[in-house]
């Protein structure tokens, strides 16, 4: 083997407070299968990531939540860490932005960077929250859009009319958090002073670095060189790296009241991660992150966090004394079906939920890999496709080899293998291919590496069907050539298994089981199996079921919110009340819930809450006023639709007449949830009770 490479490789860390999406996964799958494939190689690689911790939204989940943040991110820490060992992600450390490591490097990294001038502090204007007391982050100011008056928008863009704004100029603003109208304040900042990094940025995004094995590794891709030379020809701003409290992260040193913005302890994470593991394992930290490092670091990201990747992070470890990245490989974005996830087609599917219904993570892993390569191209997850590919390429190309020979060898040669085999020139097709399908795993360039394999994989599916093992079988004095075909099948299985072995580790300890081996490394392709008692072959894996898609598609079409954190999706201000005492059967029967029908609605004179409606409860017409005006501002669509009633309601006299039941309707805990009024399936008719 050539030089043996020390190599430190990251995926991004995940915020704290929401599921493990597939979407992460591509991202964590694309980077274990390198990590494998180095380690196969014989190189020193180690594997870190951690959850990102920091920040308002994670802070504001909690408090919704009613526990500490350090009690939620140990809770999602578990929750991300069982996802990713469900697929097989074989970090060599998970650890937690909010770590000693961690807290100590953001420091000492600041510290320097403060004492080499890179520090600037600034006072500045900002959306206050007065209810709340504290400053709103975008996200988290609401109101009109300045361009197209949609209502409810985000602070910083539009998603009607695609405009983006600062969040001073919504009309109408509110605090997500508390619904108050923010008002501007300021309060001093401090600054990483980017600006003055483009002379040192501008070499570094078009640099590249020489590996320990002579090769020579641009520190960018082509597309993401692009996008940072039109950021630092457009010029680079001083970025702002502090926030105040309340903040849940790290304080700064000697600013009290000052917190660290996540995105700057975040990438800090990195080191943190890999310190702890270096104190676990004796690995020598200096070596990877001092100045003079010769050891590789390379981060692998989605193509939206490139500016902190490819900027930020490259100028602060430099401008730190340490060193920068090796390179940064970022990827596209998982859409399924063509489409981006989507919660209420299904198509948002958390990791757990692929485990839950039984699906081999596996499939996905082989699935997302011969779909990779090394450009920032999106992948889609094509629910049919990923069936299909999988069924043919897996286990009707690949497994069946082995059950192919297998039975043969076991049943007549007592699991031996023959001694020497004279059809020397597959197999020597299949060890030939060793280099380029190694080369495409270290380009990244996964879906040609598993072209390659199953190309391969055909070629002995072609070798099977021209020597007939079935028929040798039956043959008198055939003997020989049967054992000797039945060894070619198993070495060029074996030769597979190897090539796979990143892409299907699982799988792979299946084959190492049944082959008697010890674990394969690459360069086990350079030899072949020969005189060696192999063990009776057992289902290696299962064709996928379609069923189980279906039950994927159903699992996340329900209530993604509750398991995602609210305040990073949709809605921030949700709030959910806790559920009320437990009541006995006849408690509830005490309620008569009927199907009413609207047959009129209209406005109260007088009334800026009330609507009037007349119901048909099948038996009877009731007039009902109902307080909501605000959500329903056109009555006269809701007419003809039925609605839910509470009929045994005591008849309540009101200045605007008497109000006989109650319709019902879905609200949150606060005013800026909205009120929803609830629909019946077809069929279901004025009069029906509910129960
Ligand atoms: N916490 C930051 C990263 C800090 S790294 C120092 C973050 N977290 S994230 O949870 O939003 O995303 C984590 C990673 O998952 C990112 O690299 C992001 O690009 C990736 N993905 C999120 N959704 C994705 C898809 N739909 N498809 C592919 N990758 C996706 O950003
Ligand atoms: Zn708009």
């Amino acid at each position: 083997m050539s030089q043996k490479r020390q190599i430190l490789v990251t995926s991004a860390l995940p915020y704290a407070n929401g599921a493990i999406h597939l979407g992460h996964m591509v991202e964590h799958i694309q980077t274990d299968v390198w990590v494998r494939f180095q380690k196969m190689r014989g190189h020193d690689c180690h594997y870190v990531c951690a959850d990102d911790t920091h920040g308002t939204p994670i802070m504001l989940a909690a408090e919704k939540q009613g526990i500490t943040p350090e009690a939620l991110i140990e809770r999602v820490k578990a929750e991300h860490l069982a996802d990713f060992t469900g697929f097989h992600i074989g970090h060599d450390n998970y650890y937690s932005t909010n770590s000693p490591e961690n807290r100590h490097y953001a420091e000492s990294i600041y510290r320097t960077l403060k004492n080499n001038g890179k520090i600037v502090s600034r006072t500045i204007e900002q959306l206050f929250d007065p209810e709340k007391q504290m400053f709103l982050p975008d996200r988290f100011v609401k109101g009109e859009c300045p361009k197209c008056s949609a209502k409810d928008q985000y602070g910083d863009n539009c998603e009607v009319c695609g405009a983006t704004y600062s969040p001073t100029e919504l009309k109408n603003p509110y605090s997500a958090v508390s619904g108050a109208t923010p008002v501007l304040k300021s309060s001093e900042h401090y600054f990483f002073r980017l600006g003055d990094c483009a002379d040192y940025l501008k070499g570094w995004t078009a640099g590249s670095s020489l590996r320990s094995d002579g090769e020579t590794q641009p520190h960018l891709q082509a597309e993401s060189l692009n996008k940072m030379n039109e950021w630092i020809e457009g010029g680079l701003h001083d970025w702002d790296i502090s926030r105040d409290a309340p903040y849940f992260g790290f304080e700064i040193p000697d600013a009290p009241g000052k917190y660290f913005y996540v995105w700057l302890d975040a990438p800090i994470g990195y080191m943190a991660s890999f310190k702890n593991l270096c104190d676990r394992t004796g690995l020598d930290f200096d070596a990877y992150f001092g100045a003079d490092s010769k050891a590789e670091l390379y981060h692998f990201i989605g193509k939206d966090i490139l500016y902190f990747h490819a900027l930020f992070w490259p100028a602060i470890l430099h401008f730190a004394g340490l060193r920068a990245p090796t390179g940064v490989f970022a990827h596209g974005f998982l859409t399924v079906d063509g489409h981006k996830m989507s919660k209420s087609r299904g198509t948002f599917i958390t990791a757990k939920s692929y485990l839950d219904v039984g699906l081999n993570p596996e499939w996905m892993r082989y699935y997302v890999a011969a779909k990779l390569n090394a450009r920032i191209e999106d992948i889609d997850l094509s629910l049919d496709d990923f069936v299909a590919r999988v069924n043919s390429d897996l286990v009707g190309k690949f497994v069946n080899i082995a059950s192919r020979a297998a039975g043969f060898v076991t049943k007549r040669f007592g699991g031996k293998l023959a001694d020497s085999v004279g059809d020397t020139e597959i197999l020597a097709r299949l060890q030939n291919e060793a280099a380029s399908i190694a080369a495409a795993y270290e380009a990244r360039e996964y879906a040609k590496a598993l072209r390659d394999v199953m190309a391969l994989a055909d070629v002995v599916n072609a070798y099977v069907d021209a020597n007939k093992p079935w028929e040798l079988a039956k043959q008198e004095g055939q003997d020989a050539r049967l054992a000797e075909v039945c060894t070619v099948l198993i070495n060029a299985f074996r030769l597979l298994a190897i090539y796979l072995k990143p892409v299907l580790p699982k799988l792979a300890e299946g084959v190492e089981a049944f082959l008697n081996v010890s674990p394969l490394n690459w360069s086990d392709a350079d030899s072949l199996l020969l005189g060696h008692t192999i063990m009776p072959y057992q289902h290696l894996m299962q064709r996928i079921d379609p069923v189980l898609i279906e039950k994927l598609t159903e699992a996340n079409k329900q209530s993604m919110e509750t398991l995602t954190a609210p305040a990073a999706a949709g809605n921030p201000s949700q709030q959910w009340e806790p559920v009320a005492d437990t009541i006995a059967f006849d408690d509830f029967a005490k309620l008569d819930l009927r199907i009413g029908k609207v047959l009129a609605c209209q406005f109260v004179d007088g009334s800026d809450k009330l609507l009037q409606f007349t119901v048909d409860l099948g038996f009877e017409q009731r007039n009902i006023l109902s307080g909501i005006r605000k959500a329903y501002q056109e009555p006269e669509k809701l007419v003809g639709r039925k609605v839910v009633v509470v009929a045994n309601l005591a008849p309540r006299k009101m200045r605007f007449g008497t109000s006989s039941g109650m319709i019902v309707c879905a609200s949150g805990a606060d005013d800026q949830s909205g009120l929803f009024l609830l629909d019946a399936d077809e069929g279901a008719e004025p009069g029906m009770r509910i129960g």
